[in-house]
């Protein structure tokens, strides 16, 4: 019998030959401006880069806390505003009341009040604001919520089971169905019903939610807020001033991290901040403690699951049945839209003749869940993926096989909400991975370790992604730039988009660059600001680059095409001759700077800037039947995990993981990599070790830090990570026909948690599908470990 393994005693490969290997087998290359430079690279890693809390603070700054409701739910009978008010330090506190215009900071319903009225909805929600002169103060003032809030308690409804079977929804309940799934269930060979459930995810930002308001004359605030969406901020912090909208600025210079967790949930503490300061005449910042940002702000949906499929002898499936249930919490939020993606992702690869999908959004009293990497759409994928896998153990075939059986495939190539696939990658895709893992040798080896190991399990899984690329609705797929060219050749962007560390000033900076015939680090990206460009999309659904860099590519074309008749004129050539390239503008034999030209330009009186736009062409959504083409192009990709498991403790390791990833032709492969790797482990986080856990009676999110709530580290990391860019340009005309990348790899570690289950199954006998939980902890591992031994 072999010893337990020291999970640390694993030999670390190099980081330097990892990071190599990633970019050696990073087949495109730069494609645009140039890629080494990183707009802001040099200011994180000296710690110069600037988050909202390092912007200087103005003079008599106040600091706003907020005191959150202590019951899950029930009736707010009063609030001993007296008594906070003599808390020292304390200047104001505002109550509901206090509100100037509409109590909401919901995105799409207005069901989401930013102070409690009448109805505490969950423990944690924003019952009063304290504004003190310093920050600590404010948060012992709102501390005392228990002391001096008095409430009737209610019976909570704390799990999404719990509402479902009470019927209670945030919106009413979706269904998206293809062809007669009764009937062909009924006539398949095999049936599988199964049940299961995945948990939520918080999006654990290491920048919290953060919000400084500073009045502005004439009846304007102008708000510093850590968001993904500055003018949903301004319209929010507008509806609850009674405001119009161009009395509001928004801006954002970067966040610390976002992960869909600032799209909507910024508002609350934008509104407060906002609300605060133009009431007090002072500058007010809202900064969140971790445990309030946990105990405030909601995140990934947990989903239930059942299901019903049919299927044959070869592992096809000929029908299939879900319902999927996601935990909404108090209110809406984005949970429509979550859920809407979850059902356009259910077929993730596979074609499904006959299908029933039933959507529902459980309201429960729990913070309301929102955007998180993926958005739904992880969850829609993980069901099929865990059904796939249960139906090949069931006909003891490998699930790869039964993957790629049941692959999209010319003929049987249209999604259940109408979308004709018209590329196939995922086949040749997958293929070159098989190869390149060398997936086949591995699974004998593993199949031959287990036979010999009692104690240490192996386990392997490859799981495909398709990935659907655009907002789900229509008109937020448009975007708008700005760029000015200095008399000095110098070039400045300001786009709809916002930086949260996933590298999009950088594309877009490259991508004006490439217009402008300039190198890369003359283009400087100003912070996203509601006064330079209106009306913006959240940075979301991974389209930031898509949208942004088309529309600065718009910006950057026009000025170009102004410049181009001098340019033609000075080189004594024809337009048609002129090139724009390393700062240079080369035409006929003769040549001069790009700085040079600006310069006569500016002379000759031409606008030196522009604006641009983008809307993506071809996108149409009934949003009632749940069809249409919502998707400009899917992003593929593919994973081989490979994991031990100690089944004395339930721990395992991720020995290796093969990726390869499509981005169509890579604007920019360093951070392409970057966003597969980061996405790759923060998914295997979702399932492997984040654990969200409720109290049963009283409603309180017990794992609100990270003392108890487990995101991955580097340690967790696969100890050999392989992650390639798959060579193939993008079909559709995107920008650079380069692809989103932000959310699709988010999906991959699926092999993650399946081969942790194909582990777990070589405890059992030939043919058992262990009933393995996500996320799939220790216990959770034991647990199936224990069940099936005893299969
Ligand atoms: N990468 C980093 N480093 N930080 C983030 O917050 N958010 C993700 C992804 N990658 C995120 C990230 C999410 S949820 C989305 S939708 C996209 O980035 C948004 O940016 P993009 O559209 O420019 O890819
Ligand atoms: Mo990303 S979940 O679309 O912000």
């Amino acid at each position: 019998m072999n010893k337990p393994l020291d999970l640390r005693d694993l030999p670390d490969l190099p980081s330097q030959a990892r990071s190599a290997k990633s970019l050696k087998t990073a087949t495109p290359q730069p494609q645009v401006g140039i890629s080494r430079v990183h707009e802001a690279a040099h200011l994180h890693v000296s710690g110069e880069a600037v988050y909202t809390d390092d912007i200087a603070e103005a003079q008599g700054t106040l600091h706003a806390a907020l005191g959150l409701s202590p019951v899950a739910h029930g009736r707010l009978l009063s609030i001993d505003l007296e008594m906070l008010r003599r808390q020292p330090g304390v200047v104001a506190v505002l109550t509901v009341a206090d509100l100037p215009g509409e109590n909401n900071c919901g995105p799409l319903v207005h069901d989401d009040p930013i102070l409690a009225d009448g109805e505490l909805r969950y423990l944690g929600q924003p019952v009063y604001a304290v504004i003190a002169t310093d920050r600590e103060l404010a948060r012992r003032a709102a501390a005392m919520a228990r002391q001096v809030v008095r409430t009737e308690a209610l019976p909570a409804v704390l799990t999404a089971r719990e509402a479902h079977a009470q019927g209670l929804y945030v919106v009413p309940p979706m269904h998206l169905s293809r062809g007669d799934p009764a009937a062909a269930l009924a006539a398949a060979p095999h049936r599988l019903d199964g049940e299961w459930a995945v948990g939520g995810q918080e999006q654990f930002y290491l920048e919290g939610q953060i919000s400084y308001a500073l009045p502005q004359e004439n009846q304007g605030v102008l708000i510093h807020c850590s968001t993904q969406h500055p003018s949903e901020m301004q319209q929010l912090v507008a509806h609850a001033l009674g405001w119009s909208a161009h009395q509001v600025t928004v801006q954002c210079r970067r966040m610390g991290g976002g992960f869909g967790g600032k799209e909507s949930q910024s508002a609350l503490f934008a509104c407060v901040a906002a609300v605060a300061a133009t009431r007090l005449r002072k500058p007010v910042k809202l900064r969140v403690d971790r445990d309030d940002d946990f105990l405030i702000t909601g995140r990934r949906h947990g989903f239930d699951y059942r299901w019903s499929v049919g299927f044959d002898d070869d592992g096809l499936l000929l029908a299939a049945e879900i319902d999927l249930i996601s935990n909404c919490g108090h209110s809406a939020d984005l949970s429509a839209p979550v859920m809407a993606r979850a059902l356009c992702h259910f077929d993730n690869a596979y074609w499904l003749p006959h299908v029933a999908m039933h959507g529902y959004c459980a309201r429960t009293n729990t913070q309301s869940n929102t955007a998180f990497r993926g958005f739904g759409g992880p969850q829609g994928a993980l069901a099929i993926e865990m059904i796939l896998d249960g139906v090949a153990r069931r006909l003891g075939l490998d699930p790869l096989l039964v993957r790629q059986r049941n692959f999209y495939r010319p003929g049987q190539d249209v999604t259940p909400y109408g979308q004709q696939i018209d590329d196939h990658l995922l086949q040749p895709l997958t293929d070159q991975l098989i190869t390149s893992s060398a997936y086949h040798d591995r699974r004998a080896e593993i199949a031959a370790f287990n036979a010999s190991s009692p104690v240490l399990k192996r386990g392997m899984a490859l799981t495909p992604v398709k990935f659907g690329i655009s907002f789900n609705v229509v008109h937020l797929n448009q975007a708008g730039a700005l760029v000015h060219v200095y008399t000095d050749g110098s070039v400045l962007v300001n786009h709809g988009g916002t930086e949260m560390g996933q590298g999009l000033n950088t594309k877009v900076a490259q991508v004006v660059a490439h217009e402008l015939g300039v190198p890369a680090h003359t283009v400087r990206a100003s912070a996203t600001d509601t006064s330079k460009v209106a009306n913006t999309s959240a940075t979301a659904a991974s389209t930031g680059s898509d949208l942004n860099g088309k529309a600065a590519q718009d910006a950057a074309r026009k000025i170009r095409q102004r410049l181009l008749p001098l340019a033609a004129r000075l080189l004594d050539c024809n337009e048609t001759e002129v090139v724009f390239n390393a700062g240079q503008v080369h035409g006929g034999d003769r040549s001069m700077t790009f700085q040079a030209l600006v310069a006569q330009a500016y002379l000759n009186r031409l606008q030196l800037w522009s604006d641009g736009f983008y809307a993506t062409p071809g996108l149409h959504w009934d949003r009632a039947k749940l069809q249409g083409h919502p998707f400009y192009y899917y992003a593929y990709g593919a994973a081989v995990a490979e994991v031990v498991v100690d089944t004395l403790s339930g721990e395992h390791r991720v020995l290796r993981a093969d990726v390869l990833h499509d981005v169509g032709q890579s604007l920019n492969p360093a951070l392409d990599i970057g966003q597969v790797e980061g996405a790759f482990v923060q998914g295997q986080g979702w399932l492997t070790c984040e654990e969200l856990v409720w109290h049963p009676q009283s409603g309180l999110l017990l794992t609100h830090a990270p003392s108890t709530y487990k995101i991955p580290t580097a340690n967790d990391m696969p100890r050999d990570f392989r992650v390639a860019l798959f060579d193939a340009p993008n079909r559709a005309d995107s920008i650079h026909r380069s692809k989103a990348v932000g959310e699709p790899p988010l999906l991959l570690p699926f092999s993650v948690l399946l081969a942790i289950k194909d582990a777990v199954a070589a405890c059992g006998p030939a043919r058992c599908d262990p009933p393995l939980r996500a996320p799939a902890t220790p216990e959770a591992v034991l647990d199936a470990v224990e069940a099936t031994r005893a299969m």
